[in-house]
């Protein structure tokens, strides 16, 4: 079979051939079809995402695949981004061992997966959206549902043009949500616009808009400081990323005097991902991906490090 492997840190994935996956008592075999890159998988290529991490590394998380082996044999499927997590919240195990660092990832013409990390796919979603729902896109409904479902109409603030903003906007969209993006750039903020979105730039005024029933926070850093203000009282705000940084200069007051939520999201679990795959069939939901072949998967790396790509980025093969 032909995988990727990361086999320096610093470096873009090389192409390898190695032997076919040896059969595993219950797993059954998957042919790749299409992969989504997320910003992860950037930091574990540079050695920034797990010190525990040995080199080579196959690379990537999300993918939907052929099943070969097994009652499902034909049909497709999408890998759970972390493998052993029925429901609730992740262990330390369950976060060690996510797919494509210390546990190889989907980057790999051939794999292996036990029935209960693997979601069937319908006929309604496409390869490459299907390859962007096990991280990116279950990352946005997890962060949508903390402190319990939605409601149509709830207001929720999110930054940036990348694969979670996107997909919180177009779940927003399905869900009846009034979703603002924050971000940099003004033109691509009209393509979320697109999505039903409201976009405003990414500044200090965000603490300005609102009030937000909820914030799904890929920033962190000073970003989540200056959106606070924005919050409403009892607000639930899903800390997803830290793109703006690992530290935050944050008020603790506001959170004790407006009794605000604050939330840690890992990504979710199987249940999470079948909920999340029937409401995408359901609902149509898509985002904008931009897609290259297997062949260009360090040129897909390459684009999504310059960032100014919407969305999510999709190998197909
Ligand atoms: N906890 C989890 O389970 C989980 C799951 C998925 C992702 N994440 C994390 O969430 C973050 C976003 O992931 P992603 O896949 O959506 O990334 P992405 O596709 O690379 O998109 C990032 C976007 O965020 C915006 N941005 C960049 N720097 C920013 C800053 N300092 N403050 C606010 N916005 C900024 C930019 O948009 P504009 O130029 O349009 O502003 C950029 O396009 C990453 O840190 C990632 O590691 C966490």
């Amino acid at each position: 079979m032909d995988i990727w492997q990361i086999r320096a840190f610093g470096q873009r994935p090389e192409a390898v051939a190695a032997p076919d996956p040896e059969p595993r008592a219950g797993a059954v075999r998957l042919q790749f079809r299409a992969a989504s890159l997320n910003h992860r998988d950037l930091m574990v290529a540079d050695g920034r995402y797990d010190p525990g991490a040995t080199l080579p590394i196959v690379p990537l998380s999300d993918a939907v695949w052929t099943v070969l082996d097994g009652p499902a044999a034909g049909s497709r499927a999408v890998t759970a981004f972390a493998p052993g997590h029925p429901s609730g919240d992740p262990s330390r195990q369950v976060v060690r061992g996510a797919l494509g660092c210390r546990t190889p990832g989907v980057a790999a013409s051939l794999s292996l997966a036990l029935p209960d990390d693997l979601v069937s796919v319908p006929d309604a979603i496409d390869d490459a959206t299907a390859a962007t729902l096990p991280c990116a896109a279950l990352t946005a409904w997890s962060a949508l549902h903390v402190g319990g479902p939605p409601r149509p109409g709830d207001r929720v603030l999110t930054w940036g043009t990348g694969g979670v903003a996107c997909w919180t906007a177009a779940l927003g969209k399905a869900m009846e949500l009034n979703v603002t993006v924050a971000t940099s750039d003004p033109a691509r903020g009209r393509i979320l616009e697109g999505l039903g979105a409201t976009a405003i730039p990414r500044d200090d005024a965000v603490g300005r808009a609102g009030p937000f029933d909820r914030v799904v926070d890929v920033a962190g850093g000073r970003a989540l400081a200056s959106a606070l203000p924005a919050v409403r009282n009892g607000g639930h705000i899903a800390l997803v990323g830290v793109l703006d940084g690992h530290q935050s200069p944050l008020d603790l007051l506001p959170i004790v005097m407006r009794t605000l939520h604050l939330h840690g999201i890992f990504v979710g679990s199987r249940q999470g991902l079948k909920d999340l795959v029937a409401f995408v069939a359901a609902n149509g939901c898509r985002v904008p991906v931009t897609l290259f072949p297997w062949s260009s998967l360090p040129e897909a790396y390459d684009a999504l490090a310059r960032g100014g790509t919407i969305g999510k980025i999709v190998v197909t093969r």
